[in-house]
């Protein structure tokens, strides 16, 4: 091509994305990652030719792996894989051997249809393997530190657990950090991925009304629940026990979801942006003393009971839980943020395993009004009612409450009240809701979907950063240190109950109480 020839008659060739799923074996590939591929796939996306390369330990043809996946996937995927089905490879490696990756790496050169491959290596592998396989990963020449283009990227994508406690998060970044550069680290929360996740964004800084109200002035408490009636189906207990409700689920989608409802407005929507509001909120999360711990977090366990109608069994009866265990599953904070815009409003975080139902919602309440005009008891005294209002000892007036409804429930509902028709002015509750598939009629994508998607064009906005994820353990691991110097006992509730009744002592006064949905 003559070297002044115009751009428009010149032809870019296709770039070509390679998806490296190390863990290629696993539950996480075949009923997450590639579903996710194949839909994005049927959608068109992403915009570049895409190879997904399997890796396990285990020999294996690619048909044969082919088939594994149709078998493991969700059935509704199976249609949409087939297009895909044949840009899916299964390569044997192991990454715990340089050697190893350094034919993995030869073979992928053998594989690459174009002159520009994109690579995204995903690590869906044991947490221990994480820091190990990106020295390997760069030491094979898989990945580099340098991402020259957009097409020719290089990215590690990393799920979650990332790190144990603050100590193994530092170790994990420092090895993340000498292997690659930070902005070539994707670290996974699949929460983010969620449609109403990201709408507490839009809700709160495309809507004006809000953001005035939005702080201690007005907000009186805010409560997050992820309530789960999940146990440990299926071999879960080997990772969870010994891991429990707050380094699980606490720690990374409870924080993040925490940190998009009480960050300050970024200044754009760019990964960096929105990242260093976050890392704000969770770096002004009062890390809790011993006495915080002890009046300020509660812990359990389910013991033997009924969920969904049907018989389940107690936590320390679970198969691969270890005698004796001392894993909570089910965990309460009453937390505090220490900046101007929310200090002294308690946020009131709850997540547990086999509760009643499945929920996971923020629930914005607001404080009451200055004086209380209606609904008063009668024969008390004007004096008398302040006295009782104040100390708590009567809650009259129910606050206005902004329920998000994350999932299943898509929902967005304010409750305030009404005067009920009739003689006198007695005030009744009511309330607006808004509800995503009466509005949109779909079904929401997955997350993963999303998140893999964006992960492929080089957007880092809805993964976490280095200094996120450090924040949040520092912030759990002060409660998990008092919890082992036995600051806070180990509570009980029966499967199939919103948890042990002493965590409603979180709540002070007239604040209410948990939600049920
Ligand atoms: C995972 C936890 O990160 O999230 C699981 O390890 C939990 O214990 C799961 O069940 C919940 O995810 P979702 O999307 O079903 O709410």
């Amino acid at each position: 091509m003559p070297v002044d020839a115009p751009f428009a008659t010149m032809t870019a060739p296709v770039p070509l994305v390679q998806f490296l799923v190390f863990g290629g074996g696993g539950d996480l590939a075949s009923r997450k990652l590639i579903p996710a591929l194949a839909r994005l796939r049927r959608a068109g996306q992403p915009k570049a030719d895409l190879q997904v390369i399997a890796i396990g330990r285990r020999e294996m043809a690619d048909d044969a792996y082919r088939a594994e996946l149709r078998k493991a996937m969700p059935p509704a995927v199976v249609e949409a894989f087939e297009a895909l089905a044949p840009g899916v490879f299964y390569r044997s490696a192991d990454v715990g051997d340089l050697a190893s990756l350094e034919r993995l790496r030869g073979a992928l050169e053998g594989l690459s249809g174009g002159r520009e491959v994109g690579r995204l290596c995903y690590l869906a592998l044991k947490p221990d393997l994480f820091g190990p396989t990106l020295v390997h990963l760069r030491e094979s020449g898989i990945v580099q530190r340098h991402d020259h283009a957009d097409t020719a990227f290089r990215r590690v994508v990393i799920e979650k657990p990332f790190g144990h406690d603050l100590a193994s998060a530092r170790a994990l970044n420092d090895t993340a950090q000498s292997v690659l550069n930070e902005h070539q680290v994707f670290r996974i929360d699949h929460y983010l991925g969620k449609e109403t996740v990201q709408n507490l964004l839009g809700l709160r800084f495309h809507n004006a009304i809000f953001e005035p109200i939005w702080n201690r002035r007005h907000v009186e408490l805010v409560q997050i629940t992820v309530a789960e009636t999940v146990g440990m189906e299926a071999g879960r207990a080997g990772y969870y026990d010994g891991t429990g409700a707050l380094r699980d689920m606490l720690q990374n989608h409870m924080l993040q979801i925490l940190a998009l409802v009480a960050m300050e407005p970024p200044t754009s929507l760019e990964a960096e942006a929105l990242r260093n509001q976050k890392v704000e909120v969770l770096r002004a999360l009062r890390v809790f003393d011993r006495e915080d711990v002890a009046r300020h977090s509660a812990r359990a366990r389910y013991t033997a009971g009924k969920v969904n109608g049907s018989e389940v069994r107690g936590y320390l009866e679970e198969p691969g839980v270890a005698p004796g265990s001392d894993t909570e599953t089910y965990v309460a904070l009453r937390a505090q943020i220490d900046n101007w815009r929310w200090q002294g409003v308690p946020f009131l975080l709850r997540h547990g395993k086999r509760l009643p139902k499945r929920m996971t919602e923020v629930q914005v309440q607001f404080r009451l009004p200055p004086v209380q005009l209606f609904n008063r008891p009668a024969g008390v005294s004007d004096a008398e009612l302040q006295r009782l209002l104040r100390t708590g000892s009567i809650c009259l007036i129910r606050p206005n409450v902004l329920t998000i409804g994350i999932q299943p429930e898509e929902k967005i509902r304010l409750s305030f009240g009404v005067k009920e028709p009739g003689p006198q002015m007695v005030m009744a509750p009511a309330s607006m809701t808004f509800d995503y598939r009466e509005r949109f009629g779909a079904e929401p994508p997955e997350a993963y979907d999303r998140l893999l998607l964006d992960a492929m064009n080089g957007d880092a906005s809805l993964f976490l950063r280095a200094d996120e994820i450090e924040a949040s353990w520092r912030f759990c691991d002060a409660i998990r240190a008092g919890w082992v110097e036995g600051a806070a006992p180990m509570l009980g509730y029966a499967a199939g109950n919103w948890g042990p009744e002493q965590a409603i002592e979180l709540f002070y006064g007239c604040e209410g109480g948990w939600s049920r949905g």
